[in-house]
């Protein structure tokens, strides 16, 4: 995607946030480069168990997807970003070919030909695109057998709606006969959640913070960011951390050359992750026209991986 086009959807999200007092602005911007950093940042910190947990059971389980995948496969990344835990799941299929999604075509290049160096033979086709929509594929990959990939949990970012529409654009731009492998955090203790969204060293409230730091750059605003803190809630209704930033005083400040204010205890919603219970997770990819067929979970039941195939659509029974 363009830089303008990123930059008009950007104003359009925050416009809507104060001028419509929505008082919500989409996940996807906490993600400009130093937004990225800090999320690299907090996959370190001793709270965030997400990232660890499914890098594990990447690293423990190769043997596992080969057998239920076979060898290949062109494998398609959903928002790649740094593409770190890759080449786990490279190493152990034996893919015929690589093709990383990314909104962001700088990071995109460049953790690609970082990958190339790690995989001199693998064929990678990076492709600039926003993967909330279905996506053209490289020709060169047409014929291949597909398996999508979709780590991180990234899914937990979006309401169940958004979810089913988005795994069922996977399911469009893979093909029937493709496979899916994709992470799911899981539904745990209230405490340990909270914690992994508001971590002692504070990193988790600097990344929430950057977004409003990222509309006063870019959008010509004053936002005075001290004024606001960074909170994280447990939605057991919704099945969610919920982020919220928090204005800690009554406040003005202007935007775009527009003034909004807002009350002292005022909320900006930020942020929903979503955990899920297994089944919760299968119910959602068979939604979205997926069929799980294996799982992988940590001893702790802290995180899932899942494989689900597009198999064709039967009708009842
Ligand atoms: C990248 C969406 C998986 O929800 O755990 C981490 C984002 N936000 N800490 C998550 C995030 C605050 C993360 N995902």
């Amino acid at each position: 995607m363009t830089t303008t086009l990123v930059d008009h959807t950007f104003r359009k999200d925050v416009r809507r946030c104060f001028e419509n007092q929505t008082y919500a602005i989409p996940a996807r911007w906490l993600y400009d480069r130093r937004g990225s950093e800090l999320f690299e940042e907090i996959t370190a910190l001793p709270e965030y168990y997400p990232t660890r947990t499914e890098t594990a059971l990447l690293r423990a389980n190769g043997p596992a997807f080969a057998a239920s995948t076979g060898a290949n496969r062109a494998v398609i990344e959903f928002g790649s970003g740094s593409s770190t835990k890759t080449p786990h799941l490279l190493k152990a299929i034996d893919p015929a070919a690589y093709v990383p999604i990314d909104i962001s075509g700088e990071f995109l290049e460049h953790s690609a030909s970082l990958l190339q160096e790690q995989f001199p033979d693998l064929p990678i086709y990076p492709v600039e695109a926003d993967f909330m929509k279905r996506v053209a594929l490289p020709e060169s990959v047409a014929d291949m057998p597909k398996l999508g990939f979709f780590p991180g949990s990234t899914i937990g970012n979006m309401i169940a709606r958004t979810s089913v529409n988005l795994l069922s654009f996977m399911r469009e731009t893979l093909g029937e006969g493709a496979q899916l492998l994709i992470g799911f955090d899981r539904i745990k203790d209230q405490q340990l959640l909270i914690d992994a969204y508001d971590d002692s060293a504070g990193v988790t409230a600097q990344f929430s913070l950057n977004l409003l730091h990222r509309i006063n750059r870019e959008l010509d605003g004053d936002i005075p960011c001290e004024t606001f803190r960074h909170r994280a809630v447990w939605n057991d209704l919704h099945a969610r951390i919920e982020i919220y930033l928090e204005a800690q005083d009554d406040v003005k400040f202007s935007i775009d050359g527009t003034v909004h204010e807002m009350g002292k205890g005022q909320k900006i919603h930020i942020e929903n992750s979503h955990k899920y219970g297994l089944r919760d997770a299968r119910l959602m990819l068979r939604a979205g026209g997926w069929t799980p067929s294996h799982d992988w979970s940590d001893e702790q039941d802290y995180f899932t991986l899942i494989l689900a195939e597009a198999r064709p659509y039967k009708h009842a029974p």
